[in-house]
């Protein structure tokens, strides 16, 4: 198959976790024989500290014409302590969905038998825990009208969204638990906001469309707590931009390391692979971030093309590692491995070589 994959490093450990991923996709690409080409563009503080935008019209426009978009973290500490900067890295990402029209963003937990220690939950709580969150992610109170008063004393963000809206990630929550155990938790605070209901008549209207799946709901507030009393009652969780985003930090903790957690964003033209963690601008450049998240977003992207036998080999590849012990610092403390010796291990196994040296 051949690809064009735009790749969209942005800040922080952004470019080192991405070729890694980058060179696992080649890697893949010679062992199954696709044409996979890779172009670089900027994004994000590194776009702003040279072209003072943090989506340069050329970035969105390679976006637009890619089959999928490879993407790295964004986002630098000298924005985040100062609330009125104007132009913000994050700005760079939130266009971005926006106008690719990324309206469901897909990000799976699993566990691993050889991390289950890693947790500070307890191990039979989170021991077999596989769940998947749906976040509708170009709507909501991220992208509604905001402003802040003339004299500065009171903010404003509004949260909205349309039934349709509401409909179209629904769709595909309620497929991918077809496909799954066949569950759906609605998230939301319908107590309380007109929004929530909104969610809740139209997601129990849609249900008969799917009469397979078991639909459940829960306010945010108790699945957050769920989610760390008994994650395994989870299969699909579908829910609004922000209670997804916070409530998918939540779930990474249930993996072990948020090092490890892939995400696929979908929706109206190419797609974007990122992994669901931050920038980590802490660590950029030392060689100890771990790559996994973005090799298995990689990962994802062979999947949206239904490349499930590559997808597989390079999660086969991360598991087997796992369980060698082959990882980054924040999962094997004692005696870890850089950034890009997780990248060489990985790339060597989907190349099924057999001379793989972890030293
Ligand atoms: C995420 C991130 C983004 C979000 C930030 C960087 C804008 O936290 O992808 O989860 O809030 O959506
Ligand atoms: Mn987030």
């Amino acid at each position: 198959m051949k690809l064009k994959i735009a790749v969209l490093p942005g800040d922080g450990i952004g470019p080192e976790i991405t070729q890694q991923a980058v060179k696992v996709l080649k890697s893949v690409a010679d062992r199954f024989d696709h044409d996979f080409h890779f172009e670089e563009a900027l994004v994000g503080a590194t776009a702003i500290d040279q072209l003072n935008n943090p989506l340069p019209d050329a970035t969105l426009d390679l976006c637009k014409e890619a089959d999928a978009v490879l993407f790295g973290a964004i986002g630098h500490p000298k924005y985040d302590n100062d609330p009125s900067a104007k132009i913000r890295p994050e700005q760079g990402l939130l266009k971005l969905r926006k106008e690719l029209g990324l309206f469901a963003n897909v990000r799976p937990i699993t566990t691993y038998s050889k991390l289950i220690e890693q947790s500070p939950l307890r191990p039979e709580r989170i021991n077999g825990a596989d769940m998947v969150i749906y976040r509708e992610l170009t709507g909501g109170i991220y992208f509604g009208e905001k402003f802040i008063s003339e004299d500065g004393n009171s903010a404003t963000d509004i949260c909205t969204y349309s039934v349709s809206e509401i409909e179209r990630v629904a769709h595909l929550a309620f497929q991918a638990a077809q496909k799954r155990r066949k569950k759906l938790t609605l998230v939301d605070k319908a107590n309380v906001l007109e929004t929530s209901r909104l969610w809740r008549k139209t997601v129990t209207e849609l249900a008969k469309d799917y009469p397979d799946v078991k639909l459940e709901f829960l306010f945010v507030d108790n699945a957050a707590m769920q989610m760390i009393v008994n994650p395994k009652q989870f299969d699909v969780i579908l829910t609004e931009n922000m209670f997804g985003d916070i409530l998918s930090d939540e779930a990474s903790v249930i993996a072990g390391s948020i090092g490890l957690l892939a995400s696929a964003s979908i929706g109206l033209k190419a797609a974007l692979f990122e992994p669901i963690h931050g920038s980590y601008p802490e660590a950029a450049g030392k060689g100890i971030a771990n790559p996994v998240a973005a090799i298995l977003s990689a990962a994802m992207l062979l999947d949206h093309f239904n490349l499930t036998e590559e997808a597989n080999a390079i999660r086969s590849a991360v598991n087997l590692s796992i369980e060698l012990n082959v990882c980054t610092q924040d999962i094997n403390k004692d005696n870890h491995y850089s950034t890009e010796k997780i990248g060489d291990f990985l790339d060597g196994l989907i190349s099924d070589n057999d001379n793989i040296s972890i030293n």
